[in-house]
């Protein structure tokens, strides 16, 4: 069941209706994107520490928000970018911060509502700033593809460790979960 990331990525691009015209518009505004990161930082941050159980994780330890705003910046400015032009590099870094997500136990409760935040606060610049309404188009799209990569890390991680745990077959393993959905 190992993820390929690449071949995650391509498909999200598909399904998402991600195309070439994305891809330019954005990094043409890459500057911009670069420029509003910080404050997109501090407005996500802000809404992470309003909620009890996400401002103890990111309280836990020294050092951790101040870390996270600085990752969360190149982040943003990467969406702009595309790193290597939505290629390899990243998808193995979206892939990446998936993993980091799911190790420290950050539920998609957690995630999905945080994205929408970052989706929201995008807005609000780009309407301030008279914005073209498709560069809102495309950065909402590849904020999905970047949230679908942190989902499916969830699935693949927990997949593979009854797996490994277990011996069972990825068959068996399915089955298992359809007949336990069914009996919710
Ligand atoms: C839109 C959703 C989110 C994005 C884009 C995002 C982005 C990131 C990035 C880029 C990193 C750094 C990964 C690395 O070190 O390579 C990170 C780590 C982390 N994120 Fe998020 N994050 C999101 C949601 C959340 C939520 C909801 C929480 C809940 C508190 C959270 C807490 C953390 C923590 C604790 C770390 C590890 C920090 C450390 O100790 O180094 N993130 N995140």
């Amino acid at each position: 069941m190992a993820l390929d990331s690449h071949k995650l990525m391509n498909k999200m691009e598909q399904r998402s209706l991600f195309t070439a015209e994305d891809k330019t518009l954005l990094q043409s505004h890459a500057d911009w994107g670069r420029e509003i990161a910080p404050d997109m930082a501090e407005k996500f941050y802000d809404y992470l520490g309003r909620d009890e159980e996400m401002n103890a994780i990111l309280t836990e330890k020294e050092g951790r928000i101040h870390r996270l705003r600085e990752t969360f910046i190149e982040w943003f400015a990467e969406m702009f970018t595309g790193m290597d032009n939505w290629g390899g590099d990243y998808a193995d870094r979206r892939w990446r911060i998936g993993l980091i997500h799911v190790r420290i136990g950050i539920d998609p409760q957690h995630v999905v509502p945080a994205m929408a935040t970052v989706v929201r606060e995008a807005e609000k610049r780009l309407i301030a700033e008279s914005k073209p309404s498709e560069l809102k188009e495309s950065l909402s799209k590849i904020c999905m593809i970047d949230l679908a990569f942190i989902e499916q890390a969830y699935v693949e991680v927990s997949s593979a460790a009854v797996l490994r745990e277990t011996g069972w077959t990825e068959r068996l393993f399915r089955r298992l979960i359809s007949t336990g959905a069914d009996s919710m």
